[in-house]
């Protein structure tokens, strides 16, 4: 049975989409946490109301980046995670914090990367005339948007669209991207190697 912490920052709408699918699916896995570095974040009130427990580590009241990575790093190892994951939490992390979650912390980021690091990647894909955008689940590295890429979601990009329409258009596609990803840690089916992601098929089931 794995552990996961989720950390999120606002809406938690993919976070609601792993945990449902972990609930329907019956991975081998609990979410140990959810944890937010807003106390108004909206996802904190879903996952309330499944009686997952939830902590806030609240930036604003942390003088650097350094304290604040280290205190929540302190929070999240009391609820002993195997694996990490990112929902929507924007913060930049500091290397020590990615690095005590090497191969164990994964994110989630509105882009088809390695284009479009960082916010307001719906508007840079419309300007930039691209015909298709998407969405990447990849392992977190000290590079921000970087790290080895588990799996991606394509959407088309359409006449007129905002960024409004585009990201809602992808958000439906996050919400399977993700559990498929986190699914694949659970069930120890991602290898890094070299700095790529190799899925390795499922276990055989077991005959007699
Ligand atoms: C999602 O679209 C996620 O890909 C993006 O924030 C949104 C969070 O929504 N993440 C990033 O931009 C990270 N750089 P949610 O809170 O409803 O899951």
């Amino acid at each position: 049975m794995k552990n996961i912490v989720i950390l999120i920052s606002g809406r938690g709408s993919n976070m609601e989409a792993v945990v449902r699918a972990l609930d329907a699916e019956g991975w081998p896995a609990r979410i140990a946490a959810v944890i937010s570095n807003k106390p108004e974040a909206k996802g904190l009130e879903f996952a309330r109301a499944r009686g997952i427990p939830t902590a806030v580590v609240a930036n604003k009241e942390y003088a650097t980046r350094a304290e604040f990575d280290a205190a929540l790093q302190e929070t999240i190892d009391r609820f002993e995670p195997d694996l990490v994951v990112l929902a929507g939490f924007m913060r930049i992390l500091t290397a020590p914090f990615v690095e005590h979650y090497a191969g164990r912390m994964l994110n989630i980021h509105p882009s088809l990367l390695p284009l479009y690091p960082g916010l307001g990647t719906h508007q840079q894909a419309i300007d930039a005339g691209d015909r298709e955008h998407g969405a990447t689940v990849h392992f977190v590295t000290a590079e921000l948007d970087h790290g080895p890429i588990v799996a991606q979601a394509r959407v088309p990009v359409l006449p007129g669209d905002t960024e409004d329409t585009l990201s809602a258009r992808l958000l439906v596609e996050e919400h399977k991207l993700y559990p498929y990803a986190v699914r694949l840690f659970v069930e120890d089916r991602l290898e890094i190697d070299n700095g790529d992601v190799r899925i390795l098929a499922p276990a055989e089931p077991t005959s007699i």
